[in-house]
C-alpha cells in the first residue's frame, strides 16, 4: 500500500505535542469536576483518538458514550440541521456531560449538539475540542477546553479524515494539495 507520508505537506502537531496538551486539559478537567461524575460523549468518528487518549489521563470515575451525527449536503450543513445516526445509549438527564471532539470547524455540529443535550435536561454540558479553526467558524460555540487554535488548512490525522482516510496517522498534518486537486 502507498505510504501515508507521501500525502502530507507538513506536520502541524506531533503526537508528543498532542499528548502533552491532553494531559494539561485533563488536569483542568479533574479540578473543575471535583466531586462530580462526568459522562464523556465522543462524536464519531473523528473523536475516537482524542477520547481514547484524553480519557486515559483522567484518574477519576467517568462513563463514556458515543454519538454519530451527519449533516447532508452543503445546504443542510449551512442550515445547521444535523441527523442522528447513532444516539446515546445513556440517559443524560441530570448528568454532567463533557462532549469530546477532534475539531471545531464551522461550529455547526457542536452548536446543534449543545442544544440537543440541553433539551435532554443535562445538568451541565461542556465541550473539549483538540483543535479549533477560528477563521472557519460560522457560529460561536462556547468551548471550555481547547487544545490548539489552528489555521484554516485541510488537516488530517489523529482521527481526522479526508474521504475516510488518514484517521490512523499519529500526528495532525496538512494534507498535500495533490491529493484533492
Ligand atoms: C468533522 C469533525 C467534527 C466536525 C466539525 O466530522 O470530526 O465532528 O466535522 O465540523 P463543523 O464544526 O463544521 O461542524 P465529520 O462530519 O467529518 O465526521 P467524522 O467525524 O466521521 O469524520
Ligand atoms: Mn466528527
Ligand atoms: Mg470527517
Amino acid at each position: 500500500a502507498a505510504d501515508i507520508s507521501d500525502d502530507i505537506s507538513e506536520v502541524l502537531l506531533t503526537e508528543e505535542q498532542i499528548h502533552e496538551k491532553l494531559a494539561e486539559l485533563a488536569t483542568q478537567v479533574v479540578t473543575d469536576y471535583e466531586g462530580r461524575e462526568v459522562v464523556l460523549v465522543g462524536v464519531l468518528k473523528g473523536a475516537v483518538m482524542v477520547m481514547a487518549d484524553f480519557a486515559r489521563h483522567l484518574p477519576m470515575h467517568v462513563s463514556m458514550d458515543w454519538m454519530a451525527v451527519s449533516s447532508y449536503g452543503a445546504s443542510t450543513r449551512s442550515s445547521g440541521v444535523v441527523q442522528i445516526r447513532k444516539d446515546l445509549d445513556t440517559d443524560i438527564t441530570g448528568k454532567h456531560v463533557l462532549i469530546v471532539e477532534d475539531i471545531i470547524d464551522s461550529g455547526l455540529t457542536l452548536s446543534w449538539l449543545l442544544e440537543n443535550f440541553a433539551s435532554r435536561g443535562a445538568e451541565s454540558v461542556e465541550v473539549l475540542a483538540l483543535l479549533r479553526k477560528p477563521d472557519a467558524m460560522k457560529v460561536e460555540v462556547d468551548c471550555r477546553y481547547v487544545g490548539f487554535d489552528i489555521p484554516n488548512d485541510f488537516v488530517i490525522g489523529y482521527g481526522l479524515d479526508y474521504a475516510e482516510r488518514y484517521r490512523n496517522l499519529r500526528d495532525v498534518a496538512v494534507l498535500a494539495p495533490h491529493v484533492y486537486s
